[in-house]
């Protein structure tokens, strides 16, 4: 079965506060484009094209408006409300019939990845389709993230949150890659002390049984943190970084959409002129002329 998407996009954002009281966390700008951008290019360049979206009920429109029906990058959206943020593990019950019986790749609407051999790895993790996968990042402050504990043979033993020895400096992304079960695997975990359905629960169940491996980003690779003032900052010059340097976008699901050959080049066309007054679209305009 064909691998299917979610974009977890619901939560409360009180880290943002008072920015986020009046609007969602991923429609807040990275530099030049909307957060929630980056975790479905994520998707997209591991070559998913169902993906539901999961909101707050208040939120919804305004992610709707933002992002239609997908059809205009070849995709197709499914729109699903979390009525409350009781944790990432809800997210497969939410979704089990959208998902219906098919593996999945969840990805967190605030989280942003970059680098070279992303595809690759992606497509590694989608052609596993019993068990799950997901990322391990080297970070200096791993007792704010699960932390992935290793035996000796360098296999994961535990997934810890937030430590206070943390077993190692390997934090867990938000992107998840699980079999067909995790609906139902969801449903048989019990909420935490804080009252949610914790991912560390559900990868447990699949670490137990050895079948969750865990890639490893290397250096190479920018995993970027943007739930707080400063760090939502530090990813927005990132990212400016990185396209004046290079003139190249980052996080476009128009020139993905066109490069995985979903969308033909007067498709693109027809973006460019819609963000005629942008730098992006003259970015697209040139990239459906090459
Ligand atoms: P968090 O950063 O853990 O929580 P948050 O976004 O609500 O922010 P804060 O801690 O500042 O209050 O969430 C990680 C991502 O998962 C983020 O994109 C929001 C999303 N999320 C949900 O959609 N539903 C949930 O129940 C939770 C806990 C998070």
């Amino acid at each position: 079965m064909k691998r299917k998407g979610i974009i977890l996009a619901g939560g409360t954002g009180s880290r943002l506060w008072p920015i986020t009281m009046g609007v969602s966390k991923q429609l807040l700008p990275v530099y030049d484009k909307p957060m929630i951008y980056f975790p479905l290019s994520t998707l997209m360049l591991g070559g998913i094209r169902e993906i539901a979206i999961i909101t707050t009920p208040d939120d919804q429109p305004q992610f709707r408006r933002l992002l239609g029906d997908g059809s205009q990058w070849g995709l197709s959206f499914e729109w699903i409300i979390q009525p409350s943020p009781d944790g990432l593990a809800q997210a497969y019950v939410l979704a089990e019939d959208f998902l219906a019986g098919a593996p999945s790749a969840m990805v967190l609407g605030d989280n942003i990845f970059f680098g070279h051999g992303l595809p690759e790895m992606l497509a590694t993790a989608d052609a596993r389709d019993q068990g799950g996968s997901v990322f391990g990042y080297h970070v200096a402050d791993p007792e704010r993230y699960g932390v992935v504990a290793f035996d000796a043979q360098g296999r994961v033993s535990a997934i810890v949150e937030k430590p206070q020895h943390p077993p190692s400096s390997f934090a867990v992304t938000g992107l998840y890659y699980l079999d067909g079960r995790a609906p139902a695997l969801a449903r048989g975990i019990k909420p935490s002390p804080r009252g949610e359905l914790e991912i560390v629960d559900l990868l447990e169940v699949y670490r137990a049984e050895g079948s969750l491996q865990v890639e490893r980003m290397g250096r190479g690779f920018a995993w970027l943190d943007t739930g707080t003032h400063a760090s939502l900052l530090d990813a927005g010059n990132f990212v400016r970084t990185l396209e004046e340097r290079q003139g190249l976008q980052v996080g476009s699901p128009d020139e993905i959409a066109f490069r995985q050959g979903w969308i033909d080049a007067a498709a693109l066309e027809t973006r460019a002129r819609l963000f005629g007054k942008t730098a992006y679209g003259r970015y697209l305009g040139a990239v459906a002329h090459e």
